[in-house]
């Protein structure tokens, strides 16, 4: 008989994976032997619910497939029991009873539902496919007998291995004091749970529970310099069920980044408070998102951290001091995985916890997240990553090549060295327009709804005090001057405007724009716009010489991360010159990248692996030792650019005429042949 007639070929989603199984082969047995991550609890008893997939009907011609809802077999008494109890949707099945009967293309819902809690917005909502470290296994464990004088925890660790294969099993040092409690309690049926960080390690019990435990979470947390972000997720379904922020305390030690490592320098508790800082911010957080989510905070059994190389270094406790100067030496760059019970995070006391790796001394592991949730490395298009803070730090690549760099921007961009800056809270200019016939202005203010120009606006502005511009509408302001004529493409104020606009004052020798003249009066200064110049200059120039690293004249997509990549508008970027000319279709903003990143590496343990060589691939290029650095940098002080031409931006926005008849020169050498878009005529 033809062998592969008497099997039916069955396919998984949305992993795609495929394989032929005898008819009666359970639906969870064959995902197992694909390697299909379909999460079970209960070990086949049909009592918790989480192997639950769909049988998707229809004729799949790419795949060679008829799958119909007569080829799995009719529920059978234990999953008639479990629909009758817990209920189960229509179109669901229990993958541990079903069994395959013929051809089958079999859906694995990544949004399982079962003890579905309220969902939050907040964490992007991707479908993220499940393979966490830590799995929970249910197991009936044998009675103590006189007869037989095994220990409690070996009866358990007997089970675990017969029942779910766990061979190799060792147990948490903590747990040993209380497994025979909690035997007891559980009538000997607990629920263990396992971690295991990559498939090929030693299993651990890390936490064990009386009965049934349906249910384990964990953390995913992006440590910032200002601020802090965690989601809440569960681990079974992958579910976010909170997600809560704060400010980084830290910023009492110091506003900035290289601030902060001083104070470390300058004070010998410094390191130890500013561990302490962050630890209590965190444990604080654990504590919102666990009420806002409604668990308790020991059901917490995994955590993923990521941060900036000098936020990541004092979160572990470590001395951040050769961080701040060169060779920028980190204590560790590689994948961090310890108990969270280490560095004093307060979750199960088995929970454990799992840095991504550092990219270079600059270049932190937010970013290696930001890259897990971007791909650069999984696409053929060569993708710009640019996350912009006090240090921008900038990925480039596709799947051939990563390259990796950090500019030196300073806190202009965040409102800092700016005269009316400040940050983005209610009460700041975040947009900005300019008549380029009348110079007058016209903007919108966080927490009101209205143009300043609209009715309602005054009557809200007055309650609420327009106090100042934040980062997005310094970009515009300056960006709309440029636009307007008041600046020129050297950035200079024109004084000659004075004569036809109120707007434009004399201040010494130089000129300001007025944005805002009621008290309290916001002015653009001369040198508020160099402080934007020599900002969008160092980031530009390390983004060229990534573009040399790669031998290319354009990129193909742009990602801006962070919060300020959220706020500032893509067009006004690259008028600014902030990020090199692309179509404006392919410039997204990304939010919160690094902490969909940290998700990634928390539901799925091969997102940890996939970082992991992703970083040891990418080439890191420090910029201050790069000769070319300072020449970019002095293009990249011109609007948008001395020497770039931005075609794709001309043809959404009129930019004001060049210094046209500028003899062009071949400023960008770079290193071996170009191998994409080939340089562009002028505009
Ligand atoms: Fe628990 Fe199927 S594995 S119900």
């Amino acid at each position: 008989m033809n062998e592969t007639a008497a099997n039916h070929l069955v396919l998984f989603m949305p992993s795609g994976k495929r394989g032929r199984f005898p008819k009666g082969t359970p639906v969870l047995e064959a995902a197992r032997e694909l390697g299909v991550y379909v999460e079970s609890v209960c070990g086949g008893r049909a009592t918790c619910g989480r192997c639950q997939v769909v049988v998707q009907e229809g004729k799949f011609a790419k795949h060679g497939i008829e799958s119909r809802a007569d080829h799995i077999s009719p529920k059978g008494p234990k999953e008639e029991r479990y629909e009758r109890v817990r209920g189960l949707p229509e179109d669901r099945r229990l993958s541990c009873s079903a069994t395959i009967e013929g051809d089958l293309v079999i859906d694995v819902p990544q949004d399982t539902i079962i003890n579905a809690q309220v969902v939050r917005k907040d964490a992007d909502t991707r479908v993220i496919e499940r393979d966490p470290a830590v799995r929970m296994c249910y197991v009936e464990v044998e009675e103590p007998d006189m007869e037989k004088p095994l220990g409690d925890l070996d009866r358990l660790i007997a089970a675990l291995e017969r029942d779910w294969g766990l061979n190799g099993l060792t147990a948490d040092c903590w747990l040993l004091p209380q497994v025979q409690s909690i035997l007891r309690k559980g009538e000997w049926k607990v629920t263990a749970a396992i971690y295991r960080d990559r498939p090929e390690a030693a299993p651990r019990l890390i936490a064990l529970y009386p009965g049934l435990k349906n249910e384990a979470y964990g953390i995913a947390c992006d440590i910032g310099s200002t601020t802090i972000a965690m989601h809440l997720s569960s681990l079974l379904s992958g579910r976010t069920l909170a997600s809560s922020g704060t400010s980084n305390p830290q910023i009492r030690f110091g506003e900035d980044l290289m601030s902060r490592v001083s104070y470390v320098m300058m004070n010998p508790d410094g390191r130890e408070a500013m561990t302490k800082a962050v630890r209590q911010a965190v444990n604080d957080l654990v504590d919102k998102v666990c009420k806002s989510g409604g668990i308790e905070r020991a059901d917490i059994l995994d955590s993923v951290f990521v941060g900036n190389p000098i936020m990541h270094h004092l979160f572990l406790g470590i001395d951040p001091t050769e961080l701040g100067g060169a060779p920028f030496a980190l204590a560790v760059s590689g994948a961090v995985c310890l108990p969270s019970s280490d560095i004093g995070i307060d979750l199960n006391p088995g929970a454990r916890t799992y840095m991504l790796p550092c990219i270079a001394g600059h270049v932190g592991a937010d970013a290696a997240a930001v890259t897990l949730s971007e791909g650069p490395h999984r696409q053929e298009e060569m993708m710009l990553i640019v996350d912009v803070g006090t240090n921008a730090e900038i990925v480039l690549g596709n799947w051939s090549r990563c390259v990796a760099a950090s500019s030196p921007t300073g806190p202009a961009f965040e409102g800092a060295e700016i005269s009316c800056g400040q940050r983005a809270a209610p009460g700041a200019i975040e947009r900005v327009r300019i008549d380029p016939e009348t110079l007058e202005p016209r903007y919108r203010v966080i927490g009101i709804e209205e143009w300043s120009d609209q009715d309602g606006f005054s009557k809200i502005a007055e309650k609420l005090g327009v106090s100042g511009v934040c980062g997005s509408g310094i970009i515009e302001v300056v960006a709309e001057m440029y636009l307007a004529g008041i600046i020129s493409e050297d950035g200079v104020i024109n004084g000659a405007l004075a004569e036809r606009s109120p707007r434009i004052v004399a201040e010494g020798r130089t000129f300001s724009y007025v944005l805002k003249e009621t008290v309290p009066r916001l002015t653009i200064t001369q040198n508020d716009i160099r402080a934007i110049q020599l900002a969008k200059a160092a980031l530009y120039a390390g983004i060229k010489l990534l573009m040399d690293k790669q031998g290319i004249d354009t990129v193909d997509r742009i990602s801006l991360a962070g919060a300020f990549g959220s706020f500032i508008d893509p067009m006004y970027a690259m008028v600014l010159g902030l990020v090199p000319d692309c179509d404006l279709e392919k410039v997204k903003a990304v939010g919160n990248a690094a902490g969909a990143g940290a998700r990634m590496a928390l539901l799925n343990r091969n997102h940890r692996r996939e970082i992991e060589e992703t970083v040891r691939r990418i080439e890191k290029i420090e910029t201050a030792l790069e000769p070319k650095f300072q020449e970019h940098f002095v293009s990249a002080m011109a609007l948008p650019n001395k020497h770039d031409a931005f075609p794709n931006l001309a043809g959404v926005v009129t930019l004001p005429e060049r210094s046209a008849d500028r003899p062009e020169r071949d400023i960008e050498g770079g290193e071996g042949p170009r191998r994409r878009g080939g340089r562009r005529g002028r505009r």
